[in-house]
């Protein structure tokens, strides 16, 4: 570290303890709930990214691009359900979608016209020949892996170092490991993320670096013959943001073809956020199969995959996709109303235009404060990495100051900015944002930027 760097952590460091209590402060109604919800959920949330220290911003509502804590404090949000929300809050024609399919009857575990519609938007956004529906994005990538290896009749998945592709056992290995049990940077070892994991199972897991075809090109040399698929996020988006070298994807793409392994891209995250047809249309390359959930649904709880008709024909042959509630008629609705009347070609405009003025107006801030610091822009989603050169892989991450990030969560939140709580997180924008909310955001980091050169 230098002597700069070490003064800013000291700095970033003062700033936190000033900042930490004036949040806690500001939300004792939040510490009450928490209290209460201690008692009947682990953590007191109903998931563990949910988790705080020393406990969460419990939230009571949202509308556009606003949210209100249980204390009655507004914020701009800059959340947005983990990247779920880029339809905005209570959008009235999702919102509308939703209560007529309630009143119409809220489950049949029957396929609806609604559904088919979705499927028929799905195909034509994303250019895949067919798609099958999920709850969630887990779901979606556990039955991507099924079909890929009932296609190839092989058992092994090879990942990226550092992705996270969901909670099922199989896919937490190497998910943000700690640099003593991630391995060499040659062999990156497929480390479990949770106990209660099978020990066996990291047999099956293969791991890669993002961004380095060498490394895949040598796994696939040796063991392609055994490996069913290669699971990746065209752009990562666990670590800030991560975006795919020229050239990597369509290299990973010929290579997972040349050895027959089957190419799923994980476009959970950046699928209906970085361009209307997703990572496939923003880098120009199609994998054999994609998973979907998060902002496809609107704030409804939907996932989906698809891709090669001859692959997804395996659902035909013996390989099961089951589950009661996909294709529910509500998820349905808000995903179709999501999809064909709010992120249309014009919101990936906005999206695009508001993504620029936030990631143009952090970037000037860097750059006057001089600050160990970029960002990366891809419209609807962005972020800034408290590192000054652009991140390539999971080990350029381990490098960033998480000090700086550590100080700028109360110091945002207290501002009226609701962030992601977490350095691996990013902003996401949605289509009720307006320039008055972003420079909300500029601002405000300006002021911390101005703070941290105090
Ligand atoms: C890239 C990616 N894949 C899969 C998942 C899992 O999705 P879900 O939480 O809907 O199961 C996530 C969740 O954050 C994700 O970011």
């Amino acid at each position: 570290m230098t002597e700069r760097d070490e003064r800013l952590t000291r700095r970033a460091e003062e700033i936190a303890a000033q900042e930490m209590p004036r949040l806690l402060e500001r939300t004792t109604a939040s510490k009450a709930l928490y209290e209460r919800a201690v008692r009947s959920m682990p953590g007191g949330v109903a998931s563990s990214f949910q988790l705080g220290d020393p406990y969460p911003v419990y939230l009571q509502r949202g509308v556009g691009a606003e949210v209100w804590d249980v204390d009655g404090n507004g914020y701009f949000d800059f959340h947005n359900g983990f990247g779920s929300m880029a339809v905005g809050h209570a959008h009235p024609i999702v919102a509308e979608a939703v209560s007529d399919a309630a009143r119409n009857g809220m489950h049949f575990a029957v396929t609806v016209e609604t559904t088919v519609a979705l499927a028929e938007e799905l195909c034509r956004r994303f250019r895949v020949d067919q798609v099958r529906f999920t709850n969630s994005g887990t779901e979606s990538n556990m039955s991507a892996i099924r079909v890929a290896r009932a296609a190839t009749g092989r058992d092994v998945i090879a990942k990226i170092e550092g992705s996270y592709h969901g909670h099922v056992d199989q896919l937490m290995y190497s998910v943000l490991p700690g640099a003593d049990v991630m391995g060499g940077r040659d062999a990156p070892a497929a480390t479990p993320k949770s106990k209660g994991m099978p020990a066996g199972l990291a047999e099956w897991i293969r791991v890669v670096p993002f961004n380095d075809v060498g490394a895949l090109e040598r796994l696939l040399q040796a063991e392609g013959d055994q490996i069913a698929c290669l699971i990746m996020e065209p752009v990562m988006m666990n670590i800030g943001i991560v975006v795919p070298a020229d050239g990597y994807l369509q290299a990973v793409k010929d290579l997972c073809t040349r050895h027959g392994v089957v190419l799923i891209f994980d476009e959970v995250k950046c699928g209906a956020t970085i361009a209307e047809g997703g990572a496939q249309e923003r880098f120009g390359v199609r994998p054999d199969l994609a998973t979907w959930a998060k902002a496809i649904g609107g704030g409804a709880p939907i996932g989906a995959f698809g891709g090669r008709a001859d692959i997804m024909e395996e659902i035909n042959r013996g390989a099961a996709h089951q589950g009661t509630f996909n294709g529910n008629p509500m998820s349905v609705a808000a995903a179709l109303a999501t999809l064909t009347r709010v992120l249309t070609t014009d919101a990936y405009e906005h999206l695009g235009e508001l993504g620029g003025r936030l990631s143009a107006g952090m970037d000037e801030i860097i750059s006057t404060h001089d600050l160990p610091a970029h960002t990366v822009d891809l419209g609807c989603k962005g972020c800034i990495s408290y590192r000054a050169e652009p991140l390539t892989c999971y080990r350029d991450f381990l490098d960033t100051n998480i000090h700086l990030y550590t100080a700028s969560y109360p110091w945002m939140v207290n501002r009226g900015v609701f962030m992601t709580p977490g350095d691996e997180e990013q902003w996401t924008l949605s289509v009720q944002h307006t320039e008055e909310h972003v420079d909300r955001y500029v601002e405000a980091f300006a002021e911390f930027a101005g703070g941290l050169a105090r």
